[in-house]
């Protein structure tokens, strides 16, 4: 039997990818925005349907040149989620913000906007939301609460690349939205992300942010890091961008194969189906709630025959060593996160996993 990753990333063919690359070598020009990288610049901005895509050589410095771009004041309170990948907690804190974790909603993970206004304080700037799994947060509620306040709003979207609501594409909603293009992600650039925005403004300051603050030839306006895409990057993407519906496709009827196994089996629990929302079918939680087997069990079971699934998301990033001193930590301020972070795994999902390899991960399951 063979053994089966949680994942397993996107590539296209050897030769498309070579033949993609073949004018690198004809130009000796590897990074610093090139050629390749203003081609998958543009094709994500017609792809998305949104003016402004600054790419970044991976999601999470995207992340926090977003947050940076926003110029909050140092020691300002931003809203988030815990239960989500360390990325999104360290994105605020190293930009000088103190996290205020909200707790999630039972059906999709997402932030509890009936939560979130409760916690809004004078010293609150920003909200970070997630669309954690893909699956969308409350974009309409939480740009009512944000413009009530006057709070800016960058959503984490690693997850949600590909994802519309109401026809609109995840990428428009809020001040920005960050997705993640590492290797396991629904599109690949083998690491890789990008911020979409807006605002015109922001073209010129992102794009310095990435490059040392470097402004012009003789002018460094401001203390910049160094988080560009380069051209080997963008051309992954331009490959992997042709191939992205099919790829959808098929992990529709992976999760459509997981959901007919799985679905009204009592004691497990799967994401909801969101309303007015096209998915990338991106992760398959499965929340393990009063079933013959705990969540760890499971694990183990899948384990002991070469399965591979994830305690994704476990442990929140509230209960993280590193935030133990902040007042605003522990995982009692948000029950049903903690919940579900020692109830949920992700089973493996990838385009090319083959429907007997889901049939037999189900089968383990519920044996
Ligand atoms: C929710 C979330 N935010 C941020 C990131 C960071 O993205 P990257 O790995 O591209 O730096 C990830 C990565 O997996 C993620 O899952």
């Amino acid at each position: 039997m063979n053994n089966i990753l949680v994942t397993r990333s996107s590539m296209p063919s050897f030769e498309e990818y070579c033949d993609e690359i073949k004018d690198i070598w004809d130009s000796h020009w590897l990074t610093n925005m090139g050629n390749k990288h203003k081609e998958l610049q543009k094709s994500l901005e017609d792809y998305l349907g949104i003016s402004h895509v600054a790419l970044y050589t991976n999601g999470h410095l995207a992340l926090e040149n977003a947050i940076a771009a926003l110029n909050l004041p140092k020691g300002g309170e931003v809203i988030t989620t815990p239960f989500t990948f360390a990325s999104t907690t360290h994105a605020i804190v190293r930009n000088g913000l103190v996290p205020v974790f909200c707790d999630i909603k039972e059906d999709d993970y997402t932030i509890d906007t009936q939560k979130l206004e409760k916690l809004i304080t004078d010293n609150t700037v920003a909200i970070v939301p997630v669309h954690v799994y893909g699956n969308m947060c409350d974009v309409e509620e939480i740009n009512r609460i944000a413009k009530k306040y006057g709070l800016k709003v960058i959503y984490d979207a690693a997850h949600a690349f590909a994802v519309k609501y109401k026809g609109v594409s995840s990428a428009c909603f809020g001040d920005a939205s960050m997705f993640s293009f590492h290797a396991t992600k629904v599109f690949n650039t083998i690491e890789g992300g990008c911020v979409c925005f807006k605002n015109d403004a922001w073209v010129q300051l992102l794009n310095d942010m990435k490059n040392f603050g470097i402004h012009g030839p003789e002018s460094v306006d401001f203390v910049g890091g160094n988080a560009k895409m380069n051209e080997f990057q963008a051309a992954m993407g331009i490959c992997n961008l042709k191939h992205l519906s099919t790829e959808i496709e098929k992990r529709k009827k992976v999760v459509e194969r997981y959901r007919s196994r799985l679905e009204g089996v009592e004691g497990i629990k799967l994401s909801a189906i969101q309303e007015n929302v096209e998915s990338n079918y991106a992760y398959f939680p499965v929340v393990f709630d009063g079933y013959k087997y705990t969540r760890n069990e499971v694990f183990e079971k899948l384990a002991e025959v070469g399965i591979g699934a994830r305690k994704y998301f476990y442990p929140l990033t509230n209960s993280f060593e590193c935030y133990r001193n902040y007042p605003t930590a522990g995982t009692d301020k948000t029950p049903v996160a903690q919940h579900m972070a020692l109830r949920v795994l992700t089973l493996p999902l990838y385009a090319d996993l083959a429907l007997e390899d889901v049939d037999r991960i189900c089968d383990v399951i519920l044996g």
